[in-house]
């Protein structure tokens, strides 16, 4: 099967820089649904996108696509420099279509139409056109269907040069269609642009079918939204919802429980396993996976990491590019940032902060610390306000902790440093050499104590401020 997708044009009332088929949706753009759909239906087709607004911008997403994914390596473009219509787009990628396979046309910014309904509609058409229709309460901008008194379709008619009576039908053009290939060469190139648009029209081959006696058939969508289209931010918005709406539920099927379906946001690729809880408020990005009996708590922000099984996440934690162990338990409030990884049944608190590190099992660190840069051993405890000092302003440089070190509290370690096993560091401790294993490290000005009296309140109330002169 030929498969063309429709997406040179502007998308003006989306207002944006972004060419509108790059606008994401669950932090996928338009286009990469409609080309993962059309990739699902025929893992063999060599999708031809047809761009011409941001065709630049739209063409190196395509490029990047395809280095992340090898399914996205057949996708093929194709320019349309001016944008003259659907018939003319479509008349752009003749020359790349196999004229004996039948041609799918879809539109770029119809994003949610599933594979189930276009596998109806490629099934129907068989040599015929095949066309997706929908019934409107409202379909006010839409081509409409005008059939004949038997119920054949005869033509689709564009709102703007309809007639009352036309505007009356309530049967539209979702824009998706099937048509035989060789037949279709024919009838673009007879496309006149002479309508109330001054656009050559895709819409104008059915009645071309019509009269060369080709069957047109048509198809519904099981659902609605199927077929919505995205014009504006407010468009969007409703099929983000769509789609939020159904990715929930798809988790709810899968057995995982969500305090509440609509308050959650899955902008990527969300694989969990058995009995995973997950609070409200939560935006889940890139691929996150949680294992089995995982726990999230209200409000955390989770992009491209993996939790390890019975982890808990409470409330407000970010994490990012992160390898959670399992067992662990990690805020409230705490920041995993990528390249940690952390061994099972390890704690990060409220304000802790951990990047690059490895950290291995049992270490703690609850409250109110910076760990970057570092590989820290099994039961660690790290202290309130340790801070590892990573940077020296020009390079970052690395902190080791070895097994059973005890860090007590407002300690900074001036890395390159090395902690060895057993060793504990006093409070308040600047570590700027290697502390040896098993000693006590301390570095801290002797306390002492002396005679002292409190100064007492002056009766002349505010101190006079002298006045000095400026050059
Ligand atoms: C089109 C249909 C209309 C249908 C509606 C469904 C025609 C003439 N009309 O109208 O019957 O009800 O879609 O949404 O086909 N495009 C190009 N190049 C162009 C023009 C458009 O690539 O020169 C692409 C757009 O990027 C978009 C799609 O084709 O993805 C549809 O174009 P649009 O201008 O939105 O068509 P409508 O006027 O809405
Ligand atoms: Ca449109």
């Amino acid at each position: 099967m030929n498969i063309v997708i429709l997406a040179a044009g502007q998308g003006k009332r989306m207002k944006s820089a972004l060419p509108k088929v790059l606008q994401p949706l669950a932090g996928k753009p338009l286009l990469q649904h409609v080309l993962e759909t059309a990739l699902a239906l025929a893992p063999k087709a060599e999708p031809i996108v047809v761009i011409g607004h941001g065709a630049e911008q739209v063409q190196s997403f395509l490029v990047h696509l395809a280095s992340l994914e090898v399914r996205f390596r057949n996708v093929k473009t194709v320019l349309q420099k001016e944008q003259k219509g659907t018939g003319h787009a479509l008349l752009q990628a003749l020359p790349k279509l196999n004229r004996l396979l039948p041609t799918l046309v879809l539109y770029g910014d119809v994003p949610l139409c599933s594979k189930e309904t276009l596998k109806k509609l490629v099934r129907l058409s068989d040599g015929a056109v095949g066309l997706l229709t929908h019934r409107m309460q409202n379909p006010h901008g839409y081509g409409r269907i005008v059939r004949d008194i038997d119920g054949n379709i005869d033509a689709i008619v564009e709102e703007k040069d309809a007639n009352l009576a036309i505007r009356s039908i309530q049967e539209i053009n979702t824009g998706i269609m099937v048509l035989p290939t060789e037949e279709l060469g024919k009838w673009l190139k007879d496309i006149k642009a002479k309508n109330a648009q001054g656009e050559y029209y895709l819409t104008d081959v059915i009645a071309m079918a019509v009269r060369a006696g080709v069957p047109v058939r048509s198809a519904q969508a099981a659902n609605d939204y199927e077929i919505l289209g995205v014009n504006s931010r407010s468009q969007l918005a409703e099929l983000e919802r769509v789609l939020q709406h159904q990715l929930a539920h798809a988790l709810l099927e899968n057995g995982v429980t969500l305090f509440d379906p609509h308050r959650i946001d899955v902008r990527g690729e969300l694989n969990c396993g058995k009995d995973v809880w997950i609070d409200v408020g939560c935006i889940f990005e890139g691929a996150v996976t949680l294992a089995d009996k995982v726990r999230i708590g209200p409000y955390c922000v989770i992009k491209d990491t993996q939790i390890g099984e019975g982890a808990a996440i409470e409330a407000f934690s970010h994490l990012d590019g992160a390898k959670i162990g399992p067992a662990n338990r990690i805020g409230p409030y705490a920041r995993i940032r990528p390249g940690a990884e952390l061994g099972s049944e390890v704690h990060i608190g409220n304000f802790v902060e951990v990047k690059n590190s490895r950290i291995a099992a049992q270490t703690k660190a609850n409250h109110l610390a910076y760990v970057g840069d570092s590989i820290v051993g099994s039961r660690v405890n790290i202290g309130a306000g340790t801070i590892t000092c990573n940077y020296d302003g020009v390079n970052k440089h690395q902190t080791v902790i070895e097994d059973d070190v005890f860090i007590g509290s407002d300690t900074q370690l001036v890395a390159p440093v090395k902690v060895g096993k057993g060793a504990t560091l006093g409070a308040g401790t600047t570590l700027t050499k290697d502390a040896p294993s098993g000693k006590l490290t301390v570095s801290r000005a002797k306390q002492i104590s002396i005679d002292w009296q409190r100064p007492t309140k002056a009766k002349s109330g505010s101190p006079k401020i002298k006045k000095t002169s400026r050059k």
